[in-house]
């Protein structure tokens, strides 16, 4: 018999991806996606999960009876979120708390009454965003991180000993305050417990959007020949990000899953790194070489409450820890993202247009 491997938010972007990963990889697991399905464009992914032997549930993790009523399980997996920066920007907070902060409860209470390892998925989000702000020069390529003025900030990126202190969004607030918890049911429980703080990812079955998911939105508006526009910081693409392929992100989970004993109690930067990565005017070169499509992108320099100029990943402590490294690059990965893309036309086109 196999363990039981519970992922909520099992039918959106990462949580879909990882339980196809962690099925195919070890076929004898009995894996379930848990999804409320909030996310447009996560129902497509519900026959893909099925065909391959996962079962899907239906449910909300706001909810103590849903969360409650699942099959016993051994791992848990975390990766429902409403994952946008935007969240409770001039609008109600309660979605994004009730989910992130207190939809983790509840995945809590499950796992402490099963004793099950938990995998949290975190965001580099928790650092707090003028400190990165203050940090950044602006040069041709983009935002670049001045090295040397703070721990945590240097060439590689940032690591995981970066200062805490200052504001991060409802979202990265959330996400710190989970982590919080998770140490404390770990320490109460005996439960053993990872967290990644991943920067951006992207790849195949990614329901991008403004505000979650750039880089397959900046692909598909590149194929259509949409309107598309930088915003913030003088409205010229200079910000920068790191971006994961969602293979890369599988491995390296693949490898945690079976090192939780070595690994418990860690947290971990986890991204592209400053190899894969690049500003959006970057991003704008990829997608018109990808797509043979050149757009005018328009320019708004008005700056969108809880942006960050630049963030890059330091993998130095998890690669460290695991032997992991991303192993696919941006071409790669925008090619990769293109194919779907490609493949699927007719059902993105509602999502990603
Ligand atoms: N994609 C990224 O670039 C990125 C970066 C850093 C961290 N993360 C984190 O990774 C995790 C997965 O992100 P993703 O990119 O797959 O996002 P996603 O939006 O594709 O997936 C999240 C899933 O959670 C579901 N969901 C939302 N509210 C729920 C609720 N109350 N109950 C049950 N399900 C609910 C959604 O329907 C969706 O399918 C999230 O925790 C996110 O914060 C993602």
């Amino acid at each position: 018999m196999g363990k039981t491997i519970l992922i909520t938010g099992g039918a959106g972007f990462v949580g879909s991806s990882l339980a196809l990963h962690l099925k195919a990889e070890s076929p004898q697991d009995r894996v379930i996606s848990f999804d409320n399905l909030r996310r447009r464009g996560s129902e497509l992914n519900i026959p893909r999960l099925k065909a391959n032997g996962i079962e899907f549930i239906h449910g909300d993790v706001r909810s103590a009876a849903d969360v409650g009523g699942l099959p016993p399980f051994d791992l848990l997996i975390e990766c429902s979120a409403e994952p946008s920066v935007m969240a409770g920007y001039g609008a109600d907070a309660r979605y994004v708390v009730d989910t992130n902060l207190m939809g983790t409860v509840n995945c809590l209470e499950a796992a402490a009454q099963y004793k099950a390892d938990v995998l949290f998925m975190s965001t580099s989000r928790v650092y707090p965003i003028a400190a990165i702000n203050e940090l950044c020069v602006e040069s041709e390529k983009g935002f670049t991180l001045r090295e040397g003025a703070t721990p945590g900030a240097t060439k590689m990126g940032i690591a995981e000993d970066f200062p805490l202190a200052g504001i991060r969004s409802l979202y990265g607030a959330t996400k710190l305050a989970s982590e919080l918890l998770i140490a404390e049911y770990a320490e109460i429980h005996g439960l053993r417990a990872v967290v990644n703080r991943c920067g951006v990812i992207a790849g195949p079955w990614q329901m991008g959007k403004t505000d979650q998911g750039f880089v397959l939105l900046w692909i598909a508006r590149h194929h259509w020949e949409l309107p598309l526009s930088y915003i913030g910081f003088g409205g010229k693409g200079s910000q920068v990000r790191d971006v994961l392929h969602i293979d890369d992100l599988c491995e390296l989970i693949g490898t945690q899953v079976g090192a939780m004993e070595e690994l418990q109690g860690k947290t971990f930067n986890v991204g592209g790194g400053a190899a894969n990565s690049a500003s959006l005017r970057g991003f704008t070169e990829l997608s018109a070489s990808i797509t043979g499509n050149r757009i005018t992108v328009a320019s708004d320099p008005a700056e969108r409450p809880g942006d960050l100029k630049l963030y890059v990943t330091d993998n130095s402590r998890v690669s460290e820890a695991t032997g992991w490294a991303p192993r696919r690059n941006l071409p790669t990965l925008v090619a990769d993202s293109y194919q779907w893309l490609l493949d699927n036309e007719d059902l993105l086109r509602p999502i990603l247009s």
